[in-house]
């Protein structure tokens, strides 16, 4: 079936999170929709599946119009769509999941189990999705529980299917399946919208090219343009994605993780029993799969959650007890993964979030009385030298792009008197004109013979990065290896499998 958006805009307020958009799918063509977080993407989406009207513009299948009030209404018609979140009931099996989630107005409206059951595996075995029909989604790992989410728009006879950064939850082997899925799918007629921000990916699967920025269509690409190119269409400017690196000059043991357990709020053991070392001068990343116990280990490191066993020393000092001031104080400069809840105080200017949690002592302050020109002068240094884009130090952090943000934690943390850098996710919803100059910044740490701890789901980001590789899985470390592994070491590791 061939998709038609004309003229699509969508307001929220006075923004125009997509303006005027034009998009030509053809019948049995993947068709990537690449652009920037914020671009528009979703929102574009979420009108051509129903859940949001837009103020403008036109919606054609087949060459007709349609009038979508709903999602409902869009299933009906052949639109099938693959969340970031899913939706399925983890208790359920996966035939369950498919009768639920059709709509009563669609063409299996009386769709039942044994039905549903017959469905699954037609669909499972022509596609190669390998899918248990009575198989518990719980029981599943994330790649099959999305091929599930696929089976149910599928069973409903969907021709246009949407996927909305499918792959931010895969390993590199899940994501290759479903590029192959993908590619089945299109050869027998589906069409199909495949959002992501990754380049790779973009390149690898996709027959066309819409670029978006700023919620309005930038022009179309072929995937054989280079990444440089499909990087400046995304942000508006010339763009250099390579990473210089120098071989690491180690120094002594700057960090080092004994046995370290950490027990979540469900009394489960999100970090279990991980030990590591970190050298001065190295750069030692934490890879895995969104969701393994990374975010909680970068978490005990700085004191944000307090081991149930184990040990943390910075060179001598013990800090597995210490709070995060105490942590600070010791010299241990942290880039937080949520940066709106960790990292900046959103109604604080910009001056003031760099002197946040130093307004205690020089360079920032005499005693009680902040300094308040010495400030001033280290943040419009700061400003130059991260090349970070605002009006002034006086702008509230929470109207800077998050790019700009990251810039701003970054600056900040880099800046200081460093013994240790943990950067957890330092670059997720940058903009990719802006993640090689973090990344070089990261590099130049470690090159000044401080020990760094990247966390990272994004392999392209860890390998970039890292001089060894740390993959965690359910919690535990797998495996440590050097950063000439290849990818599939890595993707096998990333499903649990040891080096
Ligand atoms: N329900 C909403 N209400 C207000 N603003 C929204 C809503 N949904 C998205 N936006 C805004 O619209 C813009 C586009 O968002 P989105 O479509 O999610 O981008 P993308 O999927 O490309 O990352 C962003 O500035 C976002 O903050
Ligand atoms: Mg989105």
């Amino acid at each position: 079936m061939k998709l038609e958006l004309r003229g699509i805009t969508k307001r929220f307020g006075s923004l125009v999170a997509n303006d005027h958009i034009d998009l030509v799918v053809n019948s049995g063509e993947i068709h990537s929709l690449l652009g920037e977080n914020g671009a528009g993407k979703s929102t574009l989406m979420n009108v051509l599946y129903g859940l949001y009207q837009a103020d403008e513009g036109e919606i054609l299948l087949d060459g007709t119009v349609q009038h979508f009030k709903g999602p409902g209404d869009a299933m009906a018609a052949g639109i099938g769509m693959v969340h970031q979140h899913f939706m399925l009931i983890p208790v359920f099996t996966v035939a369950e999941n498919v009768v639920l989630g059709n709509e009563p107005t669609g063409p299996l409206g009386t769709l039942n189990l044994d039905e549903a059951r017959k469905r699954v595996r037609e669909i499972s075995d022509r596609f190669g999705f390998d899918i248990d029909p009575d198989a518990l989604v719980e029981d599943l790992p994330v790649g099959a529980q999305q091929r599930v989410e696929i089976i149910k728009a599928l069973a409903r006879d969907a021709k246009v299917l949407v996927l909305d950064e499918p792959t931010a939850v895969l390993t590199p082997q899940e994501t290759d399946e479903l590029m192959s899925i993908m590619r089945g799918l299109a050869k027998s007629g589906t069409s199909i919208v495949f959002i992501t921000h990754k380049l790779r990916e973009v390149q690898a699967v996709a027959d066309r090219i819409t670029v978006i920025r700023l919620g309005a269509v930038v022009g179309e690409a072929k995937p054989s343009e280079s990444a440089e190119t499909l990087a400046s269409m995304m942000v508006g400017r010339a763009v250099d994605l390579a990473v210089t690196k120098h071989k690491p000059k180690k120094g002594n043991i700057g960090l080092s993780v004994t046995n370290l357990t950490v027990v979540g709020d469900r009394h489960n053991k999100v970090v279990d029993d991980v030990s590591f070392e970190v050298h001065a001068g190295e750069v030692l990343a934490i890879a895995g799969v969104q969701g393994n116990g990374q975010t909680e280990l970068a978490e005990a490191l700085v004191g944000l959650r307090i081991p149930s066993s184990g040990t943390i020393h910075l060179g001598e000092l013990d800090i597995t007890h210490s709070s995060v001031r105490e942590v600070i104080d010791a010299g241990v400069g942290y880039i937080p993964e949520d940066r709106s809840k960790d990292g900046l105080v959103g109604d604080f200017t910009i001056a003031e979030n760099v002197m946040i949690n130093r307004s205690y002592g020089p360079p920032f302050a005499n005693g009680l009385q902040v300094d308040f020109a010495s400030r001033d002068r280290i943040t419009d240094q700061l400003i130059k030298d991260y090349d970070v884009r605002t009006p002034s130090r006086e702008t509230l952090a929470k109207k800077l792009s998050g790019g700009n943000q990251q810039k701003v934690v970054v600056a900040r943390e880099l800046s200081r008197d460093l013994n240790l850098l943990i950067a957890s996710q330092p670059t997720r919803g940058v903009d990719v004109g802006s993640i090689e100059f973090i990344h070089e910044r990261i590099v130049a740490t470690r090159d000044a013979g401080k020990p760094v701890v990247i966390i990272s789901t994004e392999l392209d980001e860890v390998t970039a990065l890292a001089d060894r590789i740390a993959v965690m899985f359910r919690g535990r470390i797998v495996g440590i290896v050097d950063a000439t592994a290849s990818r599939e070491t890595l993707g096998r590791m990333m499903a649990g499998a040891t080096a």
